[in-house]
């Protein structure tokens, strides 16, 4: 029976990689409902109500969209962090959660460059500022976008170190990075930290004081990751000890206005997150979306679930 898929994007997908979906979509037979630049939670629910799968960004799927997807089969989270769905309530309602790994990580890992360059440059003001070549990069987490950011590193002439407990040290060598096995290792010698852990139970406020603190002078932390992950009290006092520390960010800190006050010079966010906004991370990980979603219906395919 035909299928009817929406896609739900607060943060519209550009207009290939809806058209992109729409082919896929279109071959299976099935119908494309779309929700774009929503600003009311209620607009996602009242969309929701008869679509058999969704495809969403960092959109909200929270237990009460769940609920009022009655028909609901599949949620593919067109990216790679999966926190903005609750999974456990999609496990509870029989709903399958599915990402997109990998599909965006060179649009993110690039961005984190852009941020380091916007500060290293002086937000282009005109003042001297300093080159990447020659320092330290530390990659928190070596999956997907750590290995975008390594591969870019080494042509800026970076030194790499990387700390990714969960991938073989072998892996990570074989890249030419250096492992270090701690945490307190990797910030400790690390001029610019590149943050790409998930946002989740055990990672969620664990960047801050004690870690940022320990970076040597100068040192700038790159986050494209989530804002949960960081202490945003612990960010603040090092902001304040040090004169010397950087933080750019593509996710709004809750903190942003406060850090704008006294450390403006050295502090950079992105108006919304934009990491995986550009048309070819679109594409990819929109089409990805809907060839899953095929695949799970016609196949029972469930390569990429989460939940
Ligand atoms: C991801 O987890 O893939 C990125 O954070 C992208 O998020 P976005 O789809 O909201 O741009």
């Amino acid at each position: 029976m035909s299928k009817t898929v929406l896609i739900a994007t607060d943060k519209p997908f550009a207009k290939a990689a809806v058209d992109g979906i729409r082919n896929v979509l279109d071959a299976a037979g099935y119908r494309l409902a779309l929700l774009e630049g929503y600003t009311n939670p209620q607009a996602l629910r009242d969309a929701v109500a008869d679509v058999d799968a969704m495809i969403v960004r960092s959109d909200l799927v929270s237990a009460d969209v769940l609920a009022a997807a009655k028909n609901l089969k599949i949620v593919v989270r067109a990216g790679a962090g999966y926190d903005n769905v609750d999974c456990a309530a999609a496990t509870a309602t029989n709903v399958v959660v599915m990402n997109t790994p990998g599909q965006n990580a060179n649009a993110v890992a690039e961005l984190a460059f852009g941020l380091m360059l916007q500060l290293a440059r002086k937000k282009y003001t005109g003042k001297a500022g300093t080159e990447l070549r020659g320092k330290t990069i530390g990659i928190h987490a070596f999956g997907a976008v750590g290995r975008c950011v390594a591969t870019i590193a080494k042509g800026f002439g970076m030194r790499i170190v990387a700390h990714d407990p969960f991938i073989s040290p072998d892996a990570i060598a074989r890249l030419g990075v250096e492992v270090v096995d701690s945490v307190e290792a990797l910030y400790s010698q690390s001029d610019y930290l590149s943050l790409h852990i998930p946002a989740n139970d055990k990672t969620k406020n664990s960047i801050g004081h004690a870690l940022l603190s320990q970076m040597p002078k100068g040192a700038m932390l790159v986050n494209t990751a989530r804002k949960e992950v960081i202490d945003e009290a612990g960010l603040v006092q090092v902001m304040k000890e040090r004169e010397d520390f950087r933080y750019a960010t593509d996710v709004m800190p809750a903190c942003d206005a406060e850090l704008k006050s006294f450390a403006d010079e050295r502090y950079f966010a992105t108006a919304k997150k934009m990491g995986a906004q550009t048309a070819e991370a679109n594409i990819q990980a929109g089409i990805a979306a809907a060839n899953q979603i095929v695949a799970f219906f016609e196949k029972g395919d469930l390569t990429f679930k989460v939940n």
